[in-house]
């Protein structure tokens, strides 16, 4: 047997992925570091590990596939990919494909594709997202590269890839870091949307003095409404679900410090260094290191005393989610902003509404929403989406929700970081005449940098506080 398609590492994600691969009928040669795990790996696989082909050694891994050969990385990011690539290199043709399926960060994909290109040995960077079950039953997949690489092996991620309807949520992005950079600020507004469930979990919990159980109901309602994604209606079976050791809710039993592993981090980053600004997505990140800061905020909770206090909260149920709402359309009004900014630095003419179809269905961010964000890029791909008239026309019936939440939440002494930036964001974004006048007076003040005039537009101009 010579298999279609090779895969590296049999991690949770790996190993998911190889069995889909197989389960959609193409023959999988496997790898993994430790023979130990390969085997454990086979003795899981069932029914499939007759169409499955393990190797011991990275030779006879190369030998089994058939040539050209296709290989999947799915090691982890940074260094052990680059190791990979070297090991591998010496066993390989010059057609051979290496595919980087993991969480890279774009630039290190841009870096392996213009060294691929200097070497001629095809190179796919893809983000694959949807966690162990996406990867086992359909994730969203989101390629980079050169398009012929992605030809030869587009017909595989489209048949392993989440369906929405009878469109697959496989696309090609973009050269090099495209796909990567997509998956990046996907993580980036998953880091966004979980921190604004979180913060309206917050009010419910210690504003309203909610229990789990009843909170869970709120998500499940939320659930059929517009506010419909996976992330709703996970937080409402996390909100439900009882510690089996304690019997108490698993909310309460849960440390309240979030974990990460730096793709929001590098979604903030790349904001800042492109001046998109991605407010709502840094705030989400600062949120969650701010959240490792315990023996901090229990000094600060003494000196203090404990935020928040609850307040005239009545009707708030319905608020939280009109801001909930209008939330998430500014947070992704503001990825959808960095693509298109990454797009035109990077050049690489990224598809704005197939990024929003293939994170439709498989992805973590999946949502009833993105259908229609879909439609709204497809009309208008480079209009912020705030301004898309669907968007335009909920914003202006949910921001007034999202603004008594924050202002509620203030009072009580809530902290809303990520609901507060994406209001400012909407604020920022429909006020004409700003208060930037005020800075760059300043700037030419203590520096003579110089400013605009609003009545002739000429520039280089210096106010009357010359020395
Ligand atoms: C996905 C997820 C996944 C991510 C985890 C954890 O799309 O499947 O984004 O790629 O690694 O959600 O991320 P953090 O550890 O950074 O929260």
């Amino acid at each position: 047997m010579t298999a279609e398609i090779g895969l590296i590492g049999l991690g949770t994600m790996g190993a998911a992925l190889a069995l889909n691969i197989v389960e959609n009928g193409f023959e999988t040669a496997v790898y993994n570091r430790t023979w130990s795990r390969t085997e454990e790996f086979m003795g899981s696989a069932g029914d499939l590990a007759s169409r499955l082909q393990p190797s011991e050694t990275l030779k006879d891994f190369v030998s089994s596939l058939a040539s050209p050969r296709n290989i999947i990385l799915m090691v982890p990011a940074g260094k052990p990919v680059d190791d990979m690539i070297a090991q591998l290199q010496p066993l390989l043709d010059q057609d051979d494909l290496i595919i980087d399926a993991g969480n890279a960060n774009f630039r290190d994909s841009r870096r392996r594709a213009f060294e691929a290109k200097n070497t001629g040995q095809p190179f796919l960077g893809i983000g694959v997202s949807g966690g162990e079950e996406g990867a086992r039953k359909g994730p969203s997949i989101m390629g980079g590269g050169e398009k012929s690489a992605w030809d030869r092996v587009a017909h595989i991620l489209t048949a392993i890839s989440a369906k929405f309807g009878d469109t697959a949520c496989s696309t090609y992005m973009g050269t090099d870091g495209a796909g990567h950079f997509v998956k990046t600020v996907h993580n980036g507004i998953e880091y966004a949307d979980m921190q604004m469930i979180a913060e309206v979990y917050g009010i419910m919990r210690d504003g309203l003095g909610m229990d789990s159980a009843a909170i869970a109901a709120v998500f499940a309602r939320w659930n059929q409404g517009p506010l419909q994604s996976y992330l709703i209606e996970i937080s409402g079976q996390v909100a439900a679900a009882t510690d089996p050791a304690t019997g108490k809710p698993m909310l309460d039993v849960i440390l309240d410090a979030a974990g990460q592993k730096g793709t929001g981090r590098w979604t903030a980053i790349e904001a800042l260094h492109l001046a998109a600004p991605a407010t709502t997505i840094e705030s989400a990140v600062a949120a969650r290191n701010l959240s490792s800061r315990l023996s901090e905020r229990a000094q600060g909770e003494a000196i203090f005393g404990a935020a928040p206090q609850p307040v005239d909260f009545d009707g708030i149920i319905d608020l939280l989610e009109q801001a909930l709402l209008a939330g998430k359309i500014a947070c992704y009004a503001q990825g959808f902003g960095l693509l298109r900014a990454a797009s035109d630095e990077f050049s690489w003419d990224l598809p704005m509404a197939e990024v929003a179809r293939v994170w439709r269905s498989g992805c973590i961010i999946r949502s009833a929403m993105l259908d229609d964000m879909a439609d709204a890029l497809t009309k208008t791909p480079d209009l912020n989406l705030m301004f898309a008239p669907d968007f335009a026309h909920r914003l202006k019936e949910s921001h007034q929700g999202l603004r008594q939440v924050i202002a509620k939440a203030a009072l009580s002494g809530a902290p809303v970081p990520a609901l507060s930036a994406a209001l400012s964001y909407f604020d920022t974004m429909r006020t004409a005449r700003g208060t930037a006048n005020m800075i760059q007076g300043q700037r030419d003040f203590f520096g003579a940098h110089g400013f605009v005039r609003l009545d002739d537009g000429t520039s280089g101009n210096h106010g009357p506080w010359a020395m």
